[in-house]
């Protein structure tokens, strides 16, 4: 780490510490039949704070279990920003694993379905589909919202490309999301579904290692 004195180990400890609070403020607040699905929303951010942490052990990575925190995830987030609402249709193989880390991927899917309920003026839908071909894995993603601009659909995963005004520190989402899958040997591309239909994310996996 740079530019601190806090060791790892610290850091974690005291990050901690923050968790703690909001996990007693939630438990407060969910006493109260007005804010109890507000509390538990605090309550799945937390965890899955400390998810990213490392501090709760990683559970085995299944898609279709790591689809569901993600969508439970940016269904929080839609509630709480009052967003349009979207809803999520899965077409999963139950015995699709993925690779690594599910810490990993729950990231890669919460960015990607971030992006497309962000960019959504009205209620929307997102798919997500997968294909298991010769013991690799083929994901995709599409939404009905605007789709991608055009112009920026060359350099989508580079950092720091956005058409967000809101944030100085934006643009980041499909750079994170780009560098995970690489990690695992695999490719993700973007396209547009046709004019004004939306966009698709393909991620494309080896076959894993046994
Ligand atoms: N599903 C989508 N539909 C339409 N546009 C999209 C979609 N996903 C991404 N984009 C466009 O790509 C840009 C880059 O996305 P990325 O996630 O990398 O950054 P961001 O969402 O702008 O910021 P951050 O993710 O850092 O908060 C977005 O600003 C948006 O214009
Ligand atoms: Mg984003």
């Amino acid at each position: 780490m740079e530019d601190t004195d806090l060791t790892h180990e610290e850091l974690i400890h005291d990050l901690n510490n923050v968790f703690e609070t909001i996990t007693e403020a939630a438990d407060l607040l969910s006493a109260d039949r007005r804010w109890k699905s507000l509390a538990a929303t605090l309550s799945r951010s937390v965890g899955r704070g400390k998810r990213l942490l490392g501090e709760i052990p990683d559970s085995s990575s299944t898609l279709s279990g790591v689809v569901e925190g993600a969508i439970q995830s940016v269904t929080d987030y839609c509630i709480a920003a009052r967003k349009p609402r979207v809803r999520f249709v899965r077409q999963l193989p139950a015995d699709a694993r993925l690779p690594g880390s599910s810490k990993d991927w729950e990231r890669v899917f919460i960015n990607l379905f971030l992006n497309a309920a962000q960019v959504m003026k009205k209620p929307g839908r997102i798919d997500i589909g997968a294909q298991q071909m010769d013991g690799g894995l083929s994901i995709t993603i599409s939404d009905n919202g605007p789709g991608i601009p055009t112009d920026i659909l060359p350099r989508l995963f580079r950092p720091n490309v956005s058409t967000k005004t809101s944030r100085s520190r934006s643009g980041l989402g499909l750079h994170i999301v780009a560098s995970i899958v690489e990690k695992y040997s695999g490719n993700v591309v973007a396209a547009n579904r046709g004019q004004g239909k939306g966009a698709v994310f393909t991620i494309g996996l080896p076959p894993q290692e046994r």
